[in-house]
């Protein structure tokens, strides 16, 4: 009932001139003028004035993505015991020390588990770190021999060697492009990465395995999907490095590319203590807004990927303008920690300049919280960093993750946590 109401406020506001920022039509007229919600208008139409008040339309666009296009994370009523794997000091020619740490998480007699692999170099103690999933397996990440190859399902990946969905040696080192560890090391930052398909196989079998398996699951239109799924492992993972004694739990960053940025930004709005998020390539239902309808489009995602958000975001196919929220409002509920949005020249599909304008938008609530206004209202120059408390830049070339994008975050993450050499 109360979702209605809502929906017929946000329907009337335009008429009550409540709620909403038109945004002029664009790229030559392709894409139609829309209107976004207004991060600062509160459900009823009053206007955030003040911190506290934030606080509570915080909620209040918390609970819309979260019943709306995410899912309800449910109550975790499980144990989480950590058991480290391996230590191996003085790699990469003495800079660092890598560690590979299982987590297995446990209820009503079932198990299911996560390896962390952890560098950190070598003045530990104080030094950020990101963390980050990877896509097909912590052993893809580096050449190593020793590095663990994960025994869960796995989607297939002729191109790195995955034909039974089966990760096997043949894929070792083969997504390392992705993971400069050494350049990160040598710049004084760590890498926690995980394989993403431990805490939920990307397929859609109906939440049944990964840690849906332990979970009381009495499923709803609202019930979590992938994306939180995966956030909710973010979450769990910081709890490991909270107890890390060799990690500082204040200077973690939690980065993604592409649906795992969907993932960290997810994450980064539901859990306060990831003191940094970086979006890479997120595009629809990451860091794009919804209404442009450019690129991806709410109706393509869920129909190519139906398990990664909650039943009821299937209403808004093709019907983007019912939502009561975008994903400018995503970016706003990080706000006031530092936020960088990335995008590369030829990823359409993920809309670049829908990512940029959600940075716009999401500037107002950082400004209330006492931050600078977002520097820009048109598209920077390719490679040319907009940075702020948020941030923004887009590369030349394909959706990717590149040393030039890591190279930004590291830069980026210098101005919080005082690294500059
Ligand atoms: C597909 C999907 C995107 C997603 C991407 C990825 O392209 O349509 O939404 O971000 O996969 O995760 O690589």
């Amino acid at each position: 009932m109360k979702n209605y109401l809502f929906f017929f406020l946000f329907a009337l506001s335009p008429l009550l001139g409540l709620a909403q920022i038109i945004v002029d039509s664009d790229q030559g007229g392709k894409i139609p003028s829309y209107t976004l919600p207004d991060p600062l208008i509160f459900n009823n139409g009053e206007r955030v004035k003040t911190t506290k008040d934030w606080n509570n339309r915080r909620k209040e666009i918390y609970r819309a993505l979260e019943t709306e296009v995410y899912g309800v994370t449910p109550k975790w009523k499980g144990k989480v015991t950590s058991t480290l794997l391996s230590t191996k000091s003085g790699i990469f020619g003495g800079i660092g020390q890598q560690k590979q740490i299982r987590l297995t998480f446990s209820k009503g007699g079932k198990n299911s588990s996560l390896t962390i692999l952890l560098f950190l170099p070598l003045q530990s103690k104080n030094a950020p770190l990101f963390l980050s999933y990877n896509f097909d397996g912590n052993h893809t990440t580096t050449v190593d021999q020793d590095v663990i190859i994960p025994d869960c399902y796995m989607n297939n990946k002729p191109e790195i060697g995955v034909t039974n969905h089966q990760a096997n040696k043949e894929s070792r080192g083969q997504q390392a492009s992705r993971w400069p560890i050494k350049e990160i090391l040598s710049r004084g930052y760590g890498v926690a990465t995980a394989y993403y398909g431990e805490i939920d196989p990307d397929f859609d079998d109906g939440f049944k395995n990964g840690i849906h398996q332990l979970f009381d699951q009495k499923r709803d239109s609202a019930s979590w999907g992938s994306v939180a799924t995966w956030a909710w492992g973010l979450s769990r993972i910081m709890d490991y490095l909270e107890k890390d004694q060799d990690v500082n739990p204040h200077k973690v960053i939690v980065m993604g590319h592409s649906r795992l940025g969907k993932a960290s930004l997810w994450a980064g709005a539901s859990d306060k203590r990831f003191a940094m998020v970086v979006s890479n390539c997120s595009g629809c239902s990451g860091a794009a807004l919804s209404k442009r309808i450019f690129g991806e489009t709410v109706e393509k995602i869920n129909n190519s990927y139906p398990h990664w958000f909650c039943a009821n975001y299937k209403k808004y196919n093709s019907n983007e303008q019912a939502l009561t929220t975008d994903q400018h409002e995503l970016l706003a509920l990080i706000a006031p920690r530092p936020v960088y949005v990335a995008s590369a020249s030829e990823d359409l599909h993920a809309d670049p300049k829908g990512e940029f304008l959600s940075c716009v938008y999401a500037s107002s609530v950082y400004e209330l919280l006492g931050s600078k206004k977002f520097p820009a209202n048109s598209m920077p120059q390719l490679s040319t960093p907009i940075l702020g408390d948020i941030s923004y830049h887009i590369r030349l070339g394909k959706h990717d993750v590149t040393l030039y994008d890591w190279n930004c975050y590291m830069d980026y993450a210098d101005l919080y946590f005082k690294r500059k050499k």
